[in-house]
């Protein structure tokens, strides 16, 4: 079952997991800490599919004959410390609109072109970035919720006003933008980089 060399995206399936995982767990300490229920419903629909994301990748790798690398995360502590506070506002856990970028999974989908991933590897790789665009867009219209209510309007108001065609690129960001997607940008630059 094992493959005998390393494949050349081992360090993105790696990257993935840990990034993954640690999202997992933001997004759950955050519903946690939220007063609203709707906010929650989505950071918990959310944190589900990354916790599993975490697990499947973890699992890819020991079916390739290799094991799951932790790396050490200096700033995680503190940052699940904030979204854990419920102190801290829905809003600045938020943060600003970010509403370009770049395109996160574009990358990976053109090596998924280029046929480096082995076929079940490249199966997952679909269905990964299938659901995190479709969890952008979920923590999105939730986020544009909170953000509205702030300004005075009521969820539902709020609900009507959300952009319905966020570009890709923003749901991949914001389906990243908690714990672990500091780490899968630098992991993804840094294999960029070394290509
Ligand atoms: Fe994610």
């Amino acid at each position: 079952m094992a493959t005998t060399t390393k494949p050349s995206y081992l360090g993105l399936l790696n990257a993935i997991s840990l990034a993954e995982s640690g999202a997992g767990v933001s997004l759950q300490a955050w519903a946690n800490a939220t007063p609203n229920d709707e906010l929650a419903d989505a950071l918990r629909f959310v944190a589900a599919r990354e916790t599993s994301h975490g697990d499947v990748f973890c699992r890819r790798i020991k079916e390739l004959g290799f094991d799951l690398l932790q790396k050490p995360d200096p700033g995680a502590a503190e940052r699940l410390a904030k979204v854990a506070n419920p102190k801290v506002s829905d809003l600045e856990k938020i943060g600003p609109d970010r509403d370009e970028g770049q395109d996160f999974f574009g990358g990976i989908e053109k090596q998924l072109d280029e046929g480096i991933f082995d076929p079940l590897t490249a199966k997952l790789m679909v269905w990964y970035i299938g659901e995190e665009r479709d969890s952008g867009k979920v923590l999105n219209e939730a986020y544009d919720c909170v953000r509205s209510m702030s300004n005075g309007k009521s969820p539902s108001a709020a609900k009507a006003m959300a952009p319905t065609t966020p570009s890709a690129d923003a749901d991949a960001m914001m389906a990243c933008m908690t714990a672990g997607f500091t780490r899968l940008e630098k992991a993804l630059e840094k294999l960029a980089k070394a290509k």
